[in-house]
């Protein structure tokens, strides 16, 4: 292995067989590498072929034997991986290529791109054989696609199914020389992890290897209202308002209605009194986690943004200017806040049972901005208000987002 070299760029290029989770797995990375801060983007080859040729491709046109269609397949894979190429040499720094790749001599033309422009290739592998996960997810991504509009649902099953055994007929997995891969079986029953070097790989692997497919609701709040909050002072550890107090039992009233009394609920608070205080009125015990602290001001902390503005109008403006990047003196910026809450979105992903987040305004629009997919840059400035609980519902290739306000209302 050579020396590591800074500022490298990845080709991500997924390899299973059809309706096995890769376009999920795909779209769940990219948006993580992406909050972290690394531009990453998506290359679809299904999508191209149906922008390019139109939808509605029957399982003929995925036999290895149709030589026509195969050669058309091959070369709307390699236009993608033009196009993925293409954005690594500018300013990309993962690609995800999105394809099948289930042959071995599709990945040595991928292997052959990487070296030649000088990227990091790292595949990923789903392996699923249980049949109950793959007939769920071809009823829930395949049968509403494009490909089967106005097709019954017996037709359309058959035809899938015929698609994938083609698929099946040519399949080798992964092997020994084939450079850094990571194979996930059974929806993480069995990783098998082969040459992966590196800070990003290693996030990618630590992701994954966590990612759940199971759909579960997280729901966020900030903290009741603080002492600190009605005095307009930011930072410190300060106790609930009696308007906060009120919050909290409105709160345990909404989790024992939208819960019932025999919950699998989980509820994790920061370290802080206001987070703590806010989950007393639950009856649950929490997860208390120092990575889901407020944002830490630094020389600030315990001031007004007025007087931040008049005692230190340089500093101030330079947060004004770039509020993501910007770090209060020995403090932290938002760019901070999205690393280290990075293991309580890891840990999320793990769970299979839903979670409670009572945490603070930076650290929960952190938290917002990576289920949401939004831009790093847009963190800072999302409207995260106070007595407000966030229902997030992971759908299949995205979030649906539910804000319940509850009493009593209070300014920001
Ligand atoms: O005012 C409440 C608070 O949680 C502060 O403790 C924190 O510094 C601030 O909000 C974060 O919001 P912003 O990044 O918009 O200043």
């Amino acid at each position: 292995m050579g020396r590591p070299r800074r500022g490298r760029k990845h080709l991500i290029a997924l390899v299973g067989l059809p309706a096995r989770g890769k376009t999920f797995t795909a779209r769940k990375l990219a948006g993580y590498l992406g909050w972290l801060g690394y531009p990453t983007q998506v290359f679809n080859v299904g999508e191209r072929r149906r922008t390019l040729l139109g939808p509605g491709q029957q399982h003929e046109f995925f036999d290895p034997a149709n030589r026509d269609a195969a050669e058309q397949r091959r070369r709307l894979a390699e236009a993608a991986l033009d196009d993925a190429m293409g954005f690594l040499r500018g300013t990309g720094r993962v690609a995800i290529f999105d394809a099948t790749n289930t042959t071995r001599e599709r990945r040595d033309v991928i292997r052959a791109r990487c070296d030649a422009e000088d990227c990091d290739l790292l595949f990923v592998e789903i392996v699923n054989q249980e049949p109950a996960v793959i007939e769920a997810n071809v009823r829930e991504t395949k049968l509403s696609s494009p490909d089967y509009a106005g097709i019954a649902e017996a037709d359309a099953l058959r035809d899938f199914r015929a698609r994938i055994a083609h698929y099946e007929s040519v399949y080798e997995t992964l092997s020994e020389d084939e450079g850094a891969w990571l194979r996930i079986v059974d929806r993480g029953r069995r990783v098998d992890i082969h040459e992966v070097y590196g800070w990003i790989p290693g996030r990618i692997v630590g992701f994954l290897t966590n990612l759940q497919v199971t759909r579960r609701p997280v729901w966020l709040t900030r903290h009741g209202q603080s002492a600190w909050n009605v005095l307009g002072r930011i930072g410190g550890d300060s106790e609930l308002s009696p308007a906060g107090r009120e919050y909290a039992q409105h709160l345990a009233s909404y989790v024992r209605r939208s819960f019932g009394p025999s919950s699998d609920l989980d509820v994790w608070t920061s370290t802080l009194r206001r987070t703590r205080e806010t989950a007393a009125a639950l009856g649950i015990e929490p997860g208390q986690w120092k990575a889901l602290d407020e944002i830490h001001a630094g020389v600030c902390d315990g001031l007004t943004y007025a007087q931040i503005e008049r005692n230190m109008p340089a500093e101030f403006a330079a947060r004004k200017r770039d509020k993501f990047h910007y770090r209060y003196p020995r403090g932290e910026s938002y760019q901070d806040v999205v690393q280290r809450v990075d293991r309580v979105i890891i840990e999320l992903e793990r769970y299979r049972t839903p979670v409670l987040v009572i945490c603070h305004r930076a650290v929960a629009r952190a938290l917002y901005a990576y289920f949401l997919q939004l831009p790093p840059a847009e963190a800072p400035h999302l409207p995260m208000p106070l007595h407000t609980v966030i229902r997030l519902t992971p759908t299949a290739y995205g979030c649906e987002e539910e804000r319940v306000p509850l009493e009593p209302r209070v300014a920001d």
